[in-house]
């Protein structure tokens, strides 16, 4: 039988990525679709794509003809969605663009707050609003069996929105002690990459086929996780509850949309009060769906924070050290570095990534006397999908 072919938007993402390797993986022909055509996909190189026979495409979700465009030339006839934040509300010029142009199945990265049926999904919460627009979408325009909304609950990776916090060792942040389940984004990209590779592996919860909710294995609160992250970096961090303002404003900082920042802050104050998230047998299903539909265990957050810990940044030993921002590199990026010892006490060091263009620098001083005779490029720790 023909390989069928996959087109995943967002391949760039944490999810995406992942469910663009599952779903190669498990035989299908993978096309990226991507906004910018020279930014790197997390977890493959250059060389790996090649031997993967991955291809790129451009295509802006909220751009329906450039989604139509690379569906058609890529023949597409499943495809991975994002919810894309824009004037398109519910996706319901790309959706119908996805459908004219050859697409036959969909999955969608949806949200676990999408509690009850999509119609009766309330507008006063952005995200679970917002994520339910374009289940309804879905709906209309492919059918209840041909498309999956994929629903987890709370990322992982929701954690780097406080790393500045982490770095300074004061983590001053919202609902400290509400208790979250810390799903691995790896994990829900495999289980999107699995049902994008086999429709049939999405078993659907209770009455409804098109829904798989997923959930973390571990319940935790957010002090909890930071003491896990210090541990794996080797750092005391303190912890403050601060108001929902303030943690929108951190939010804000990290590039979070103000309507998503917000509605956060109402589902946490929810769970805060001990909310019915993660009770009962819809909860239980969700437990067991990532290892059901995926046959792997389920990344708990410890081992998600050992995945994720590496940290780039410059160092003078044993004195002083200084990280770069967050995902300023990734897997595949090409790394340029300079390094100007000005006295023997201090210096100028200065790295580029060549991949996106972004420099990094940071002058040294008062340091501990330079011996004079090497610098070292170290790869510490290093880890590669699990
Ligand atoms: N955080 C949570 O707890 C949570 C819970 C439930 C559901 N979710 C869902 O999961 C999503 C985050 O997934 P993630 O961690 O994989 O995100 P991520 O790593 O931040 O990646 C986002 C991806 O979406 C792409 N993208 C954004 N706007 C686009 C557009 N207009 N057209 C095409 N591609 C676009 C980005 O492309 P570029 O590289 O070009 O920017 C990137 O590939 C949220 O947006 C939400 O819908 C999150």
């Amino acid at each position: 039988m023909a390989a069928v072919n996959v087109i995943v938007f967002g391949a760039t993402g944490d999810v995406g990525s992942h469910a663009a390797r599952t779903a190669q993986q498990l035989g299908a022909n993978v096309f990226l679709a991507v906004r910018d055509l020279a930014k790197p996909v997390p977890g493959l190189t250059a060389e790996q794509e090649k031997a993967g026979r991955f291809e790129r495409v451009k295509a802006d979700l909220n751009d329906a003809e450039s989604v139509g465009a690379a569906v058609t030339s890529t023949k597409a006839t499943r495809a991975l969605i994002y919810l894309a934040h824009g004037p398109d509300h519910g996706m319901k010029a790309c959706i119908p663009a996805l459908k004219s142009a050859g697409i036959e199945f969909v999955v969608f990265l949806s949200s676990y707050s999408v509690r009850g049926r999509p119609a009766e999904t309330s507008s006063d919460d952005y995200i679970s609003y917002a994520h339910a627009l374009v289940e309804l979408t879905l709906a209309e325009t492919f059918g209840e069996q041909n498309y999956v909304a994929v629903r987890p609950a709370f990322f992982a990776s929701n954690i780097l929105w406080w790393s500045e916090e982490i770095r300074s060792g004061d983590a001053r942040i919202p609902y400290p002690d509400a208790l979250f389940d810390w799903i691995a984004p790896a994990d829900i990209g495999r289980v999107c990459g699995t049902i994008l590779a086999k429709p049939e592996a999405a078993t659907g919860d209770g009455d409804e086929r098109s829904v798989v909710f997923l959930v973390g294995p571990q319940q935790m609160s957010q002090r909890d996780a930071l003491a896990i992250i210090g541990r794996a970096i080797g750092k005391d961090i303190s912890v403050t509850a601060v108001s929902d303002d303030e943690g929108v404003a951190l939010m804000k900082k990290m590039g979070v949309p103000e309507g998503v920042a917000r509605s956060a802050m109402n589902q946490w104050s929810k769970m805060n009060e001990g909310s019915d998230w993660y009770r009962g047998s819809a909860y239980e299903k969700a437990l067991r769906n990532i290892e059901a539909i995926t046959e792997r265990k389920p990344l708990d957050f410890a081992a998600w924070a050992d995945e994720n810990k590496q940290k780039p940044g410059t160092e003078w030993f044993p004195k002083d050290a200084c990280e770069w921002p967050d995902r300023w590199v990734r897997a595949g990026d090409a790394v340029g570095m300079t390094l100007q010892a000005t006295s023997s006490t201090s210096g100028l060091t200065v790295v580029e990534n060549l991949t996106t263009g972004r420099p990094e620098s940071h002058r040294f001083a008062n340091q501990r006397e330079l011996c004079g005779f090497n610098a070292e490029w170290i790869v510490e720790d290093l880890s590669y999908d699990g």
